[in-house]
């Protein structure tokens, strides 16, 4: 059985990638936590608690950072629309459950005081700030994560700039503090989700699930879809369920070692991570950094797991 603490900042992916855990009997998702990145504090947690009710799962949903470390919030609602999921298409059902009482933060911290060394794998698909400031706090507890796999970044291009991709953008100083505990961080960054290409076809695979969730979760994907032409890519990546499969399918996946490093000066190259992985020559390594995936074996898997996780 892998413990697994989510943290996001659910958009439509983060939505994907909680289903494809949900779908699994090996996976115990003990503990969710939200962030700013997509959307506002408020706006993601609402959309995480529908997602966890969504995927049928009973976990606690603690709301976390409502700011980055070290600059003020920049949410892609001018792209996804006000709440990042609600306008892109049909709105998923308010959730009936709150919020758990306890802050994010204290939660990881009190999931990680009771893990064995190695025992919890944290996935992060938003910024890091709520992993970030649980390792500022209690940099003893460092151990204490066997994995924190994490979607975010890049070793090519960026999306939110041309250099960075959208969570690391948005929180640089919590993936530098996170590179820097000594964790074993394992990336999917841009270079490989852009190898996991999602399209009409899949959209079409979940319109004939049929029923509310089939039709919401289409209609969340082709909104999605139809974003191609606001952007210059010529198909779309699916980011946070890749992260997601990884903990699944290890074996769809390459991943090799590197030394990741975060821009953290403030100009036009804020938020790129730079992958150098000709070690060790040029360094140690702090990261292992996917590469590689079979991206339509690593889909196919993915739109099996969701209707599990609806019920299908
Ligand atoms: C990442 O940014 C968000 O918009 C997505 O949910 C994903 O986590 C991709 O850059
Ligand atoms: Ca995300």
């Amino acid at each position: 059985m892998q413990n697994i603490w989510m943290d996001c900042d659910t958009g439509m992916d983060d939505l994907f990638a909680l289903l494809v855990l949900a779908d699994d009997p090996e996976i115990d998702v003990v503990g969710v936590s939200t962030v700013v990145g997509n959307t506002s504090l408020d706006h993601a947690t609402a959309n995480t608690l529908a997602a966890v009710e969504l995927a049928g799962l009973e976990v606690p949903v603690h709301r976390g950072a409502a700011k980055p470390l070290a600059q003020e919030p920049q949410t892609i609602e001018d792209l996804l629309g006000e709440g990042a999921m609600g306008t892109l298409g049909r709105r998923l059902a308010v959730a009936t459950s709150e919020a758990a009482p306890e802050n994010a933060v204290q939660a990881l911290i009190g999931a990680l005081e009771a893990s064995q060394p190695g025992a919890l794998t944290i996935l992060g698909t938003g910024p890091l700030t709520n992993v970030a400031m649980a390792l500022i706090l209690r940099p003893d507890l460092a151990d204490r994560v066997g994995r924190l796999v994490m979607m975010g970044g890049s070793a090519t291009s960026g999306n939110h700039t041309s250099a960075a991709e959208f969570n690391v953008y948005a929180d640089p100083e919590a993936l530098d503090t996170v590179l820097r505990a000594g964790l074993d961080v394992r990336v999917f960054g841009l270079n490989l989700t852009r190898q996991v290409l999602v399209g009409p076809e899949h959209e079409q695979e979940l319109r004939d699930l049929g029923g509310d969730a089939g039709q919401t979760l289409a209609d969340l994907l082709g909104a999605y879809l139809r974003m191609i032409d606001k952007t210059t890519a010529r198909a779309m990546p699916l980011h946070d369920p890749s992260a997601a499969a990884y903990l699944r399918w290890p074996e769809l996946f390459t991943l090799q070692p590197a030394k990741v490093d975060v821009e953290l000066n403030r100009g036009v190259g804020r938020g790129a991570t730079f992958c150098e992985f000709r070690l060790p020559r040029k360094g140690e390594p702090n990261a292992l950094v996917a590469t590689e995936a079979r991206g339509e074996e690593v889909m196919r898997r993915v739109m099996d797991a969701i209707r599990g996780a609806v019920g299908h």
